[in-house]
């Protein structure tokens, strides 16, 4: 089989990735994916670093018993915690979020007073930090973790006037008050499920900010790493689903999410792909 007929695989720890996902449709859409959602061990985003590896060897175990020629590591955790050690271990180009993420960041602040909302464990790793600082050397970056959208998101609590969201929300949001950023990274690729819950809140309460997405920032870098590679797929355009736990929740809030419907989510057993480095 040609490489560029190749699926990309795609992987976060539930419905997040889809905000990549939603984004390759667009922009490659005649990519098949196969995207895998571990429903079953979510969330990470309040996990130690340690197990954070673990989950996404296991991941990426599974994803490459499909043949794939590139992963998108759709989760801001893992991108923060397990990029690296993900490059080193696995035989296949690894793209992750925090650095398109962090690049579209620098190209759209005017004041370089970049917020990041992600999970606790990202903002703990200091990835965005680290990566912005590499990018420009003004810039200045608050990260706030925000460990209530996850389970929110999971659990479709997704519509503009849903009111737990916007008291949560704006919990979060008026954390950045002081700062007076004028671009937030949604770090965490669940958090751009309910963007314009975000967004409305932050121009109450701050003014006109521009906000990240960066499942949509990480669906980009796939694009350009496929066309620099003369790789990209001209004849292929299906979706393929597996999660660990769930499938029909999965399923509904996937349909909500992408406006069309997301049927024929296959269960695994993930205890099925522990990975051994042995
Ligand atoms: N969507 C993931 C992220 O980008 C994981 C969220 C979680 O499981 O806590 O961080």
């Amino acid at each position: 089989m040609l490489k560029n007929s190749l699926a990309v695989g795609v992987f976060d720890s539930g419905l997040g990735g889809l905000t990549a996902v939603r984004e390759i449709k667009k922009i490659l859409p005649n990519e098949d994916i196969i995207y895998f959602g571990d429903t079953g061990r979510l969330p990470y985003g309040t996990r130690s670093p340690e197990i954070v590896k673990k989950y996404a060897c296991d991941d990426m175990n599974f994803l490459l018993t499909n043949s794939v020629k590139a992963v998108l590591v759709a989760c801001g955790t893992v991108s923060s915690t397990a990029l690296s050690l993900l490059k080193e271990t696995f035989d296949v180009p690894v793209i992750g979020v925090v650095e398109p993420a962090s690049k579209a960041a620098c190209e759209a602040s005017k004041s370089g007073k970049i917020a990041v909302l992600a999970t606790p464990s990202t903002i703990r790793s200091g990835a965005f930090e680290t990566t912005i600082g590499q990018i420009s050397k003004n810039a200045e970056v608050l990260g706030i973790g925000c460990p209530l959208f996850v389970p929110l998101i999971e659990n479709g609590y997704l519509e503009k006037d849903n009111v737990v969201t916007s008291i949560i929300a704006k919990e979060y949001v008026s954390k950045l008050v002081d700062f007076k950023p004028d671009t937030i990274i949604l770090g965490c690729t669940h958090y751009p499920m309910i963007a314009n819950i975000i967004k409305d809140i932050a121009q109450e309460l701050i003014g006109g900010v521009e906000i990240i997405d960066s499942g949509k920032c990480a669906a980009e870098a796939l694009k350009l790493y496929l066309d620099k590679n003369n790789c990209a797929n001209t004849c292929g355009g299906n979706t393929t689903y597996f999660v660990s736990d769930r499938p029909h929740d999965f399923s509904s809030t996937a349909s909500l999410f992408l406006g069309e419907t997301v049927e024929n989510v296959t269960q695994i057993n993930i205890d099925e792909y522990l990975y051994n480095p042995s």
